[in-house]
């Protein structure tokens, strides 16, 4: 601390008036120093894409219901040792008594919050603090089992009964799961471990499932480790999944899809980072004789501006299970890296059902192996009681500014004498291949055209048109078959 000068002392005030406004004008620099420091950061940070500016400050929390209540008023402990189970249930029926008058906020604060599968209620938003972790418990005795999904007849893994998902709801309207990046963390390490052992009895349960539901947003948060599919929405209308991270191991990490929208209507997915131990998204409309009768489609989905990671098997895929049928589907400004496939749709003799009016546009193809794939002999049953005269239909499907570098096959097309492909159409495409040139566009069984010129060149199957759309070359070998899976 500086000492006062006398204040009858002339010389030493002059002294001290001097002292002082050197250390103001040092002090000045200093600052306009740092601002300028600052702005170049900023300025420089946002011309750096996938680049995020961190802010280590917690955020207060928003009230986005009329009530809201904190999960330790319901005696949550968040040490990552308590069970919490009895917490969220208790926030859950205080909320679904506030459903006439706008429902009601359960806030998650930072912590870990240990805790069994629970139900979520209508009218209830769930917010997940910066720093708070939902934690899902791994004793799977702890894990409800809830009878097979309707349309697919039994469980995916095994026959009946199947594992419910940690965070779960049924017949539900207007749910939002929110919040400041705060994680729900299914654990999944020890179910990958005893499925490969083969020490369960039940399909494993998805992180998040809802069910026969409407009007749902999933936003702002991070979903980590799932022991099966991360995010399930179920025969759904009117849901939205938004600036979301989905993260699971690259392998290793069995059927851990990050979101399976199924027989689901009005969807959006859009502003998201998703890298998995299975397909980034796979959207889905049941298996076969089951989701035959079920007879739920998934249509008019958008799914934009994501970036997606898949060692394993896809970035976007449609099928296999899609008895139900898929339509009006578009996949737009995604970049699929490091990848074994980036769009997929697959299917098989028995399923039914149909894939159509499917437009991709604006996707990029960084190091993937197999770029635009179409599968029709993805021959996984749910039993011997599949009709074989149940044949799919895959038609009017587009791929427009389809651009990439490092890709292997660029697109494997593999239409059957069954399960012909028909009105497929590709336009401006140039993807940088890293393998030979012959044998990359492959194809089989599909009709379809190509407008303008393409890299790599298109097989012989597709008919070629100008960009004003004029016929140049009608092709006479539809049928034919290039197929190569050595490549
Ligand atoms: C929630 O409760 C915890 C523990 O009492 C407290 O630290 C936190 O500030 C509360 N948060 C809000 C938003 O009320
Ligand atoms: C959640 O609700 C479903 C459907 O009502 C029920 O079968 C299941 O047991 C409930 N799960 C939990 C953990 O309470
Ligand atoms: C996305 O979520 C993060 C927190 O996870 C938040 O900081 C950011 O503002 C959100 N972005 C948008 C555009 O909502
Ligand atoms: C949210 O958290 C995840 C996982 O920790 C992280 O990868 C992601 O960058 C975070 N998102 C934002 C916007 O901070
Ligand atoms: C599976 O069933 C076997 C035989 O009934 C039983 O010993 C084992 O504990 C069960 N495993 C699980 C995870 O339930
Ligand atoms: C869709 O759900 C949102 C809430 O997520 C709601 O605000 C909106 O009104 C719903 N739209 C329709 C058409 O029901
Ligand atoms: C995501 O978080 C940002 C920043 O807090 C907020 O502005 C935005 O409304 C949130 N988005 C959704 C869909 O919840
Ligand atoms: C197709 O889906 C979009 C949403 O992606 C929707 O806006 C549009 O109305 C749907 N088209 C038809 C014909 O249903
Ligand atoms: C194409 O998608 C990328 C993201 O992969 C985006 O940055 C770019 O703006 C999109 N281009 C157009 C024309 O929308
Ligand atoms: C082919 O598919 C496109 C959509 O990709 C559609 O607009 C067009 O009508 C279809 N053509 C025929 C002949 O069905
Ligand atoms: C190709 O095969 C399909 C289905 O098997 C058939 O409908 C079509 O007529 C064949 N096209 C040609 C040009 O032979």
């Amino acid at each position: 601390m500086l000492e006062s000068p006398p204040s009858n002392s002339r010389g030493a005030h002059l002294k001290n008036l001097n002292f002082t406004s050197q250390r103001t004008l040092f002090i000045l620099l200093l600052i306009i120093a740092a601002c300028s420091l600052f702005i170049w950061y900023k300025s420089f940070m946002t011309q750096v894409p996938f680049f995020r500016v961190v802010v280590p400050v917690s955020v207060a929390m928003p009230a986005l219901r009329p009530v809201v209540f904190n999960l330790t008023e319901f005696g949550g402990v968040g040490d990552g040792v308590k069970v919490n189970t009895e917490a969220f249930e208790r926030g859950v029926i205080a909320i679904s008594k506030l459903a006439k008058n706008g429902g009601g906020q359960l806030y998650v604060p930072a912590g870990v919050w240990l805790t069994a599968p629970f139900n979520l209620t209508s009218h209830m938003t769930l917010f997940l603090a910066q720093d708070a972790v939902i934690l899902g418990i791994q004793d799977e005795k702890y894990w409800p089992l809830l009878p097979p999904l309707p349309s697919y007849g039994r469980g995916r893994e095994h026959r009946g009964a199947r594992y419910g998902s940690l965070i779960h709801g049924q017949h539900l309207k207007d749910v939002v799961i929110t919040g400041h990046n705060g994680t729900i963390d299914g654990q999944g390490h020890s179910w990958w471990k005893k499925y490969r052992q083969k020490l369960l009895n039940h399909t494993r349960g998805p992180l998040v499932q809802i069910m026969w539901s409407r009007d749902i947003l999933i936003s702002n948060i991070t979903l980590r480790n799932s022991p099966f599919w991360t995010l399930h929405p179920y025969d759904c209308k009117n849901v939205t999944i938004r600036n979301m991270t989905i993260l699971a191991p690259i392998s290793k990490a069995p059927n851990t899809d990050g979101i399976d929208p199924d027989s689901c209507e009005n969807m959006i997915i859009e502003d998201s980072y998703i890298s998995v131990g299975d397909d980034a998204i796979a959207i889905k409309s049941g298996w076969d004789q089951y989701g035959i009768s079920y007879g739920r489609p998934s249509k008019n989905i958008l799914i934009r501006n994501l970036v997606v990671r898949s060692m394993v098997s896809a970035g976007i895929s449609i099928g296999s299970e899609m008895s139900g049928g898929v339509s009006n589907v578009t996949v737009e400004n995604v970049l699929v890296w490091n990848s074994r496939r980036a769009v997929r749709i697959k299917t098989a003799v028995g399923r039914g059902g149909y894939v159509r009016h499917i437009t991709y546009r604006n996707l990029t193809f960084e190091n993937v192996r197999v770029g635009i794939v179409i599968k029709t002999d993805y021959n996984e049953h749910p039993n011997k009681n599949f009709d074989p005269k149940a044949i799919p239909i895959l038609q009017d499907i587009s791929y427009s500014s389809i651009h990439g570098e490092g890709v292997r096959v660029p697109v494997r097309i593999y239409g059957s004498q069954d399960i012909p492909v028909r009105n497929v159409s590709f336009h401006d495409m140039s993807v940088g291949i890293t393998y030979k040139k012959k044998h990359i566009f492959q194809c089989a069984y599909v009709q379809g055209r190509v407008i303008g010129s393409i890299f790599p060149a298109p097989c012989e199957n597709l008919d070629l048109y100008d960009e004003q759309q004029r016929l140049i070359k009608k092709s006479v070998y539809q049928n034919i078959s290039d197929i190569d899976y050595a490549f």
